[in-house]
């Protein structure tokens, strides 16, 4: 039997999260939202890609959250997008009560699912999800990480000259301005960065990195970015489908990793059939510590903003 999807929120994220599974071959797909016909319209023109791109998966839309019962994988992507001038904290208030209802029905439906949530703040939102739908940490994991590591990859591959898919380099700690591109880290097929970019260079990449989502708002002007927002969920929903065991930077739930606690963090992770299988645990130098000491305040602010 083919593993399901289900993808709450049929705007922007969401229903490219659900073109990139179809184009994959996944999954069954169901595909939710509560504005009526949004689901039900982008659903059926997917669907009918089908014998072009020759995937034969199912993508559904609906707005009955009964649909989307037993799925494996929850993405919830529903809720408000940024504007230029919101920091993705302004969207906190609106999105927590949306969120809450989305994993309360994914619990509810799907109950041995594992929880992928998209929705910003995204560390506050998926420790609403936590909290809400009373799953184990293991199987509740925010995306992020796999997004700002892309855009950290795609900076430096440009500036090298190089192709992407061979710059090595990791983003951890909250999804926001205070962000931790990994500069000790990264490499070309295992050539330091640090070898191959002046200190200016790479300076200005992590800056850019951090500032990479505004960067597309303030092109857009109307919402925010979609297209590797949506692939990095499905990335991580294909390594939990398939049981791969990828290494992928996601927020997880911390309990004493990397000398922190209660929070939902992103950090190097194991993702297999139970989720978050392993988090992957190595020493940071004194000044990486204190920068995700920084990213660890900024999310317990936005934790305590939830009143959860
Ligand atoms: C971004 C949004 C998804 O970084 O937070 O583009």
């Amino acid at each position: 039997m083919r593993k399901k999807i289900t993808i709450i929120g049929a705007g922007n994220v969401g229903a490219t999260a659900a073109h990139w599974a179809m184009s994959r071959g996944l999954a069954d797909v169901v595909l939710l939202d509560v504005v009526e016909g949004i689901p039900q319209g982008k659903a059926l023109d997917l669907l009918q890609a089908g014998p072009v791109d020759s995937f034969s998966c199912s993508v559904t839309g609906s707005n009955d959250f009964a649909d989307s019962a037993g799925s494996d994988v929850v993405i919830i992507c529903a809720g408000l997008a940024r504007k230029p001038g919101m920091s993705r904290d302004d969207l906190l208030a609106k999105n927590v009560s949306i969120v809450k209802s989305c994993a309360e029905q994914a619990a509810k439906h799907s109950p041995d699912s594992v929880l992928i949530v998209v929705t910003n703040p995204i560390d506050a939102m998926v420790y609403t999800a936590f909290k809400i739908s009373g799953f184990p940490k293991n199987r509740v994991v925010g995306m992020a990480g796999v997004l700002d590591s892309a855009r950290y990859r795609t900076f430096l591959a440009m500036a090298l000259g190089v192709a992407p898919r061979d710059v090595n380099a990791m983003v951890m700690g909250v999804h926001g301005d205070n962000m931790l591109p990994l500069v000790r880290l990264a490499n070309v097929t295992g050539v330091p960065v640090t070898d191959l970019l002046s200190a200016e260079e790479l300076k200005e990449i992590v800056h850019r990195t951090q500032h990479g989502g505004a960067e597309i708002v303030g092109h857009l002007k109307t919402g925010s970015a979609f297209y590797t927002p949506g692939l990095a969920a499905i990335e991580m929903a294909e390594a939990i489908l398939t049981d791969s065991k990828r290494v992928l930077p996601c927020a997880a739930y911390l309990e004493g990793e990397f000398g922190i606690s209660g929070c939902f963090l992103g950090v190097p992770v194991v993702l297999g059939s139970g989720g978050v299988e392993k988090i992957i645990e190595f020493t940071l130098t004194d000044e990486e510590k204190e920068a995700l000491a920084v990213s660890q305040k900024a999310v317990q602010g936005q934790m305590a903003a939830t009143g959860l």
